[in-house]
């Protein structure tokens, strides 16, 4: 794991000051992180490595799909993480895991994201809908106390959401088969809370970015900006760049997850996980010039077809009342530490960006 990461997580640990009542129930606990070798799920194992303690075990199951080398990036090396590479659509790579007494489970797998649905929209289905079932009944069947499911602020609320977004609202103006899939997601974790009895947590997350995530095609702004500026490349923008997204810090994510998986309050329940706060897309991009010291150039292109939000801003009062969430990072140091990240692990990252000739998930 890399200085800066570890440093980053380090701080953050330090900051957050989890209460001691979460500290004792995390102790010794076995959990099973699904798409733990992802941007957020790396993230979120290095953090609960450290509340399970020595007699705890992280499981980590992943198919390594999601950069160029097939590999785990910057991945945590720790005494108490067992990783083994599975896909949650065999049933025999899901078993080895089930039969070791798990208590909980946070699903982060997902066929990432918008424009790979569009392009994969079978694949998508399979991975966001056949895969989440066959978990679901696993966890019915070897009695997993809880099971945190990854669901996506953008599926939820589609295009025409008042701001800010609240839990309450939902919408059937999906845009690609991504955002259905997560719908469809989280209506199967009800189904399975109301039917079963599973205690099922939906975590709707926004925009997330941080140390972790590896640019690409089909990957989010943030990392692809910070890669395009480093590399002299202009940064495409589709719109105006006075579209505003809500940018939330990969570990006030994670922050919002260990406390929901802790809470007797979020059994069968939705919460937004995000900062709270809008920035423009044009911002960032002025951002990381900024501290990486150029002044990039621009080319601005027409919106994408399924691209039709010109906002988003969560409402995260319910998540604060209810478990305490309290996003703590701003998002000027997050896009500070994001950047050393970059710089410290920029060979490794050069080799795992995939952005095919003539395709970029800005320009599509
Ligand atoms: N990143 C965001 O901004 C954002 C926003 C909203 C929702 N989400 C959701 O949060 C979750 C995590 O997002 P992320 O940014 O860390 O994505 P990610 O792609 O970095 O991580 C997902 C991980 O799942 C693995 N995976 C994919 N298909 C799999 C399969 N069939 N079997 C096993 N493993 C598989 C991938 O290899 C990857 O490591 C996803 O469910 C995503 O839909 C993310």
């Amino acid at each position: 794991m890399s200085k800066t990461r570890e440093l980053a997580i380090e701080s953050y640990f330090q900051k957050v000051n989890f209460e001691n009542k979460l500290v004792n129930f995390y102790k010794g606990k076995k959990i099973l992180v699904i798409g733990g070798a992802g941007a957020i799920g790396s993230n979120l194992v290095f953090m609960l490595s450290e509340l399970v303690g020595a007699k705890g075990t992280i499981y980590v199951l992943d198919n390594l799909s999601t950069n160029k080398l097939h590999q785990a990036i910057d991945f945590p090396n720790l005494s108490n993480v067992l990783f083994a590479k599975g896909d949650i659509k065999n049933d025999q790579d899901l078993k080895r895991f089930f039969r070791e007494d798990i208590d909980f489970i946070f699903h982060l797998a997902a066929f990432f994201a918008n424009q790979n649905s569009i392009d994969y929209p079978e694949s998508s289905a399979n991975t966001d809908i056949i895969g989440l079932i066959k978990l679901l009944d696993l966890s019915i069947l070897s009695k997993i106390k809880k099971f945190i499911y990854a669901s996506s602020g953008c599926s939820i609320y589609g295009s025409y959401g008042k701001m800010p977004l609240k839990e309450d609202f939902i919408s059937m103006h999906l845009t690609t088969p991504y955002q259905i899939n997560k719908m469809a997601g989280e209506m199967y974790c009800n189904f399975y809370h109301h039917h079963y009895g599973l205690d099922v947590v939906n975590c709707r997350f926004f925009n997330s970015f941080g140390p972790g995530e590896v640019p690409g095609q089909y990957r989010n702004v943030i990392p692809n900006f910070i890669y395009w500026s480093m590399n002299g490349i202009p940064i495409p923008i589709t719109g105006s760049g006075n579209e505003t997204r809500d940018f939330t810090y990969v570990l006030d994510l994670v922050q919002g997850l260990i406390k929901s998986c802790f809470s007797n309050e979020t059994s069968g329940k939705s919460f937004n996980l995000a900062a709270g706060k809008e920035t423009k897309i044009i911002k960032v991009k002025e951002k990381i010039d900024i501290l990486l010291g150029i002044r990039n150039k621009v080319k601005f292109k027409s919106v994408r077809r399924w691209d039709t939000k010109k906002r988003l801003l969560a409402s995260i009062n319910l998540a604060k009342k209810t478990f305490g969430y309290n996003p703590i990072m701003s998002f000027d140091e997050g896009l500070s530490h994001n950047i050393d990240w970059f710089i410290e692990n920029r060979e490794i990252i050069d080799d795992a960006t995939d952005f095919p000739p003539g395709m970029s998930s800005a320009i599509r």
